[in-house]
């Protein structure tokens, strides 16, 4: 039996790879698009095609994945069930010590675009997730080829639950995951989001390089994070902490109030609000 026979029958209409290319020659937008009706990650799919010579930019999308990756090595549950998977492939060039701001902005100009798009008053939870009504539409995996000096690849993996229901997901996600049509009541024209999100990455990649883009990414922080001050507990390798959220720097970095009174710049981490419970 072929891949293809064995795969479950999609509970949505795959995306049609066509339209998403007509939308996005509408908008001018010369993007490389590969299609997948199912692949384990696009992440990985990227991958093989940059090991296999294909030049970035350009992008992968897939209608499910079998092995979908999250951050901090969790899994993305990744049905055909509407949703968008999707890598976009860039080759910047860039210091390795870029690679959290050009997530950050990623994350801040997908949540806004969704928001144009939706209507839904979506939020940037740092250091890269899209919140609604508190729990989880989406997230960024970023992943980079480096070598001692420089970013060579940059993988920006991009779910966003569009169409799911979310119900029946695994229990990990039980209760923390939302998806856009859950919370407006209808689905989303996939095919039309997926043209625009890829316009929006292709756009903000470019607008990542010009010099206003430190004082831009502030203002779209200041209007989509979903936390502007108050207490955040924050996990990180070396342990948990709590601060007082201070915005952030030109880096994306989250700068936190330490109780000592000193402010510190986090690059990395899972933070949250702190309601006091553990
Ligand atoms: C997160 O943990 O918040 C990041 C989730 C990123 C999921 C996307 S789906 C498309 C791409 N391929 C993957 O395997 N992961 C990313």
């Amino acid at each position: 039996m072929t891949a293809e026979k064995q795969r479950p029958r999609p509970v949505e209409p795959d995306p049609d790879p066509d339209a998403i290319r007509a939308f996005l020659r509408q908008t001018g937008t010369d993007a490389e698009l590969l299609f997948f009706p199912e692949t384990d990650s696009t992440n990985s799919e990227a991958e093989r095609q940059l090991a296999w010579g294909r030049s970035p930019p350009f992008a992968v999308l897939a209608a499910a994945q079998t092995r979908g990756r999250g951050r901090l090595g969790r899994r993305w549950h990744s049905p055909p069930e509407g949703n968008l998977y999707a890598s976009f492939v860039f080759r910047p060039r860039m210091p390795r010590g870029r690679i959290q701001a050009v997530t950050l902005w990623m994350a801040l100009r997908a949540c806004d675009f969704l928001r144009g798009f939706t209507g839904l008053p979506l939020g940037v939870k740092w250091p890269n997730d899209l919140v609604l009504e508190g729990k989880k539409a989406g997230g960024i995996l970023t992943e980079a080829r480096v070598d001692m000096d420089r970013t060579l690849d940059l993988i920006l993996g991009l779910g966003v639950n569009v169409n799911s229901r979310c119900q029946g997901w695994p229990a990990e996600t039980d209760g923390k995951a939302v998806s856009l049509a859950a919370v407006q009541g209808n689905r989303f024209d996939l095919n039309r989001l997926a043209a625009g999100m890829t316009q929006t990455i292709w756009r903000a990649y470019d607008d990542f390089f010009l010099d206003g883009r430190p004082a831009k990414m502030r203002e779209l922080w200041e209007r989509l994070t979903i936390w502007r001050e108050g207490e955040v507990r924050l996990r990180t390798t070396q342990g948990a902490l709590k601060g007082k959220a201070e915005g952030i720097d030109d880096n994306g970095a989250l700068l936190l109030r330490l109780p000592g009174g000193r402010v510190e710049a986090f690059h990395s981490g899972e933070a949250d609000p702190d309601t006091g419970t553990k």
